[in-house]
């Protein structure tokens, strides 16, 4: 049997601004990931189990885009297989769907990890990488490749689309709150809602895109100097900007009040917004209190984290 894990992710900065060539910050969230088990089959094929979403099919009764199935063919193409043998692949994960935590980045980056090695052929992370990204445009239309990066490498990214990965390094650590609104939130309808708002005046979004731009540009700086006290008003800055591009929700907006009540530093939404999940910086001793602050305004469930 061969088997892989990856992590869940957040973004910390710079979410849809990323989509239009401005930086992000990302970084790995342990505490969550999905995992992939290979084993032989007794029965002729490459049988998929999925239980979290119900999935029990052999490959070639998958529609042909389906992202497992595509996820499979392809990396067994990359890793010049042309007549599989017979397996088993079962994948369970931790990590909600549809909620910014990169689930299916995710889900992507374990199997591609173990269906390589079970077929003597382990994939660079860089190859690891470019196939996660192929799966990602199938989730999410034009992704700007931010998750399968920062899942595949599982440190720290400071990342500009179509550029080599930076990863950054934390000079003190710092603790994040994560939020669930519970609400699944496809982020391909709100990149798309933002590109509408762009066709439209083009040149009042750019601006807004580059205010993004210099807020990530800071918080690198502040986490790099180990001033992480400061990216509590760059977070609120952030979110004020994402509330303007349409992507914030009631109970987005309702769980910054709540986390930034309760004491947090600063707070905002994580990914594609629209619902899935807000992120609170909080000092380490306050880090129950929001959460369940967070609880009490009704998160489906927090998960603390330390970025390091
Ligand atoms: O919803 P998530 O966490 O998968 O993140 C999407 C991030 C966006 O910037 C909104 C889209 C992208 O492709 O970068």
């Amino acid at each position: 049997m061969t088997s892989a894990s990856a992590p869940g992710k957040i973004i910390l900065f710079g979410e849809h601004a990323v989509v239009y060539g401005r930086p992000a910050l990302a970084v790995p969230v342990m505490q969550v990931h999905a995992d992939v088990e290979i084993s032989d089959s007794r029965r002729a094929g490459i049988w998929v189990d999925a239980p979290d979403i119900s999935l029990h099919a052999e490959l070639s009764a998958l529609p042909p885009t389906h992202p497992l199935a595509t996820t499979i063919r392809n990396t067994l193409r990359a890793a010049g297989v042309t007549n599989p043998p017979s397996l088993k692949i079962r994948v369970t994960s931790t990590i909600p769907v549809a909620s910014g935590l990169g689930s299916g980045a995710a889900v992507s980056v374990a199997i591609i990890r173990a269906l390589s090695s079970l077929v003597n052929h382990p994939l660079s992370d860089e190859e690891v990488n470019v196939l996660a990204y192929e799966i990602e445009k199938l989730h999410h239309g034009t992704p700007s490749g931010i998750d399968n990066t920062v899942i595949t490498y599982a440190k720290p990214v400071y990342f500009v689309r179509g550029q080599p990965i930076q990863t950054f390094s934390v000079a003190r650590a710092f603790t994040i709150v994560i939020g669930d609104t519970g609400r699944a939130a496809p982020t391909k309808e709100s990149v798309g809602d933002v590109r509408k708002l762009w066709e439209v005046d083009k040149s009042r979004w750019e601006a807004v895109f580059d205010k993004v731009g210099k807020i990530v540009l800071d918080a690198r700086k502040a986490i790099e100097s180990g001033m992480w006290e400061r990216l509590g008003a760059l977070m609120d800055s952030n979110h004020a900007l994402l509330q303007e591009m349409t992507v914030s929700s009631l109970e987005l907006d309702r769980l910054v009040l709540a986390a930034k009540a309760a004491g947090a530093r600063g707070a905002k939404l994580s990914g594609g917004g629209r619902g899935g999940n807000m992120i609170a910086l909080v000092k380490p001793e306050d880090a129950e209190k929001v959460a369940s602050a967070l609880l009490s305004a009704g998160a489906r469930h927090t998960i603390v984290t330390t970025v390091h």
